[in-house]
């Protein structure tokens, strides 16, 4: 059993992207041997990172960054949910990053969704070089979707049927690298 967090980036209370992590929950748990639910961000309630030492020194202390920490541990892979904040991701996204004790995603498989009127490329791309600085195996299958096409007046999420295959297609290669990764953690 691969059990996935999906991870929502806008902590916005009326963030576009609450629907888009449920979708891709629901269609990730149409894989065999997939546990996928969602994890909202802003329900972690995270503070600007301002700990003594980086989280490669120590695990941040942080009750609120100790939760998170301990949540995701619980978990064989994540799938970031990313809307794009000035050619990147939210800072939310950035800072609740920072807070990751590394062996928490070590040898773990990710795999990343994006949303933005350039489909999310941009903040995709910057997950993956944030990401880089940890031992993860993040997938190259991604979702991108594009404000205009696939929310209706850019707010409500109705993602174009051709999206529908691109999540397991994602999901599958995120059990392929967690079945291949299970072995170094
Ligand atoms: C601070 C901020 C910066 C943004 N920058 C970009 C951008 O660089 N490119 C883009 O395509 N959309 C940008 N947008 C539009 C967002 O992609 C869009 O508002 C989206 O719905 C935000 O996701 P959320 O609703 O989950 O917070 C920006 C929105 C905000 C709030």
């Amino acid at each position: 059993m691969t059990k996935i967090a999906v991870i929502t980036g806008s902590v916005r209370p009326n963030s576009v992207g609450g629907p888009v992590a449920q979708w891709v929950a629901e269609k990730a748990n149409t894989v065999a041997g997939v546990q996928a639910e969602v994890l909202e961000l802003a329900a972690f309630n995270l503070p600007v990172f301002a700990e003594e030492l980086p989280p490669m020194a120590a695990p941040a202390k942080d009750p609120a960054a100790v939760k998170w920490n301990e949540t995701l541990a619980a978990y064989d892979a994540y799938v970031f949910v990313t809307p794009e904040y000035n050619h990147s991701v939210p800072g939310a996204l950035k800072n609740a990053i920072d807070f990751i004790t590394p062996s928490v995603l070590a040898n773990k498989a990710v795999g990343l969704v994006g949303y933005s009127f350039s489909a999310g490329h941009r903040p995709i791309e910057a997950l993956r070089l944030i990401l880089s600085n940890f031992t993860t195996g993040v997938v190259g299958p991604q979702v991108n979707l594009h404000l205009a096409t696939d929310f209706e007046n850019m707010s409500s999420f109705a993602p174009a049927a051709f999206h529908d295959s691109e999540v397991p297609a994602m999901v599958e290669a995120i059990v392929a690298q967690d079945q291949a990764l299970a072995a170094l953690r």
